[in-house]
């Protein structure tokens, strides 16, 4: 890998399949980056224990999101694909980082106080300290941006208060990262709830990139629309959230414009524009779906995947470990 390039790192929590949401408004956009970045792409497992895994669910599900990765165009050669729990070198920051973190800041936390009130039996340490563990999966590989969704701005802005607090006492230890959110044309909300993003936890309105062509056709007849009879087929986000979603999502997995969208289904109905969603979105997925079920059956493969990333991100994420170490004093051997 090139030294010169810029560093672009992300991870999503393996709590559940991978869904449309998060191919079309982030994996698909990783991919796409991997010429113009140095990539790092990681299964977030020490942030899904936060709250309660059966484990032998989470241990699949962290197998089968690198196979899906994998399938959804994140070449092993070009980035580095790793699970979060083989480089200890996070778990080690992340106890440093905790002594750098207020509890004022992780009070605050939108996602804290969300979770906590939804798994009110169990408020655990991590459960609110897991931002102080997320700054140092960004910081520990210099990282200059990091693709999220909007609902996690709020982390990586304490993310760079916690790395700007500790270089001002030790000197410029961290790179302050960059977020990159995701436009508003990337954002996939939930087919049966339309104002907001699209999430395992309403499975009827998400679309998982596992899904079968059946299960798919049945969910985009769902999808909630409008009484529109008029002209029903058209971009108006705030007044059809529900069709906007399906435009989005056409426009997205077909390269067609609005535009285009609206001339193509013009004095149709809802009856003509859902079938032709569910088909293009069944037609993307296809290829990945059965290009991560071959890779779910190749352990072998799988196993030198994620000993390959896990070498590499440890080599990045250890020297920033050291160097840090030795900041804030603690005897070297
Ligand atoms: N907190 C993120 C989420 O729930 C997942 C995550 C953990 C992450 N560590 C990260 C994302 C570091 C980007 C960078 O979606």
């Amino acid at each position: 890998m090139e030294e010169n390039k810029k560093r672009m790192l992300s991870g999503i929590q393996p709590s559940g399949d991978l869904h449309l949401g998060n191919y079309l408004g982030a994996i698909k956009n990783w991919a796409e980056r991997v010429d113009d970045y140095e990539c790092y792409y990681f299964m977030a497992d020490m942030h899904t224990i936060t709250v309660r895994q059966v484990p032998a669910d989470l241990r699949k599900r962290s197998l089968n999101q690198l196979a899906q990765y994998i399938a959804c165009g994140l070449d092993p050669e070009k980035n580095t694909l790793f699970l979060q729990s083989h480089v200890p070198a996070h778990a080690q920051l992340g106890w440093v980082l905790d002594c750098y973190t207020m509890f004022g800041e992780l009070s605050r936390m939108t996602q804290f106080k969300d979770k906590s009130a939804k798994h009110k039996d169990n408020i655990n340490a991590g459960l609110f300290t897991y931002p102080a563990l997320m700054a140092a999966d960004i910081l520990l590989y210099q990282a200059d941006y990091v693709p999220v969704g909007e609902d996690q701005k709020q982390h990586i802005e304490l993310t760079r208060d916690i790395a700007q607090r500790f270089n001002s006492i030790y000197g410029d230890v961290f790179k302050i990262p960059e977020p990159l959110i995701a436009k508003t044309g990337a954002r996939i909300y939930g087919l049966t709830t339309p104002n907001d993003k699209m999430s395992k936890s309403i499975p009827e309105g998400c679309v998982f990139i596992m899904d079968d062509p059946d299960t798919i056709n049945r969910k985009f007849k769902k999808a909630v629309t409008d009484s529109d009879t008029e002209n029903p087929v058209r971009f108006a986000p705030e007044e059809k959230p529900g069709v906007a979603n399906l435009m989005n999502i056409y426009s997205t997995v077909t390269g067609k414009s609005f535009e285009e969208i609206e001339a193509e289904f013009a004095g149709k109905g809802y009856g003509a524009f859902k079938p032709a969603v569910a088909e293009a979105v069944i037609e993307s997925l296809r290829p990945i779906r059965e290009e991560a079920e071959r890779l779910i059956k190749d352990k072998a493969y799988l196993e030198d995947v994620y000993r390959k990333g896990a070498e590499r991100a440890s080599y990045i994420a250890n020297k920033t470990l050291r160097k840090v170490y030795k900041k804030v004093g603690f005897y070297q051997i």
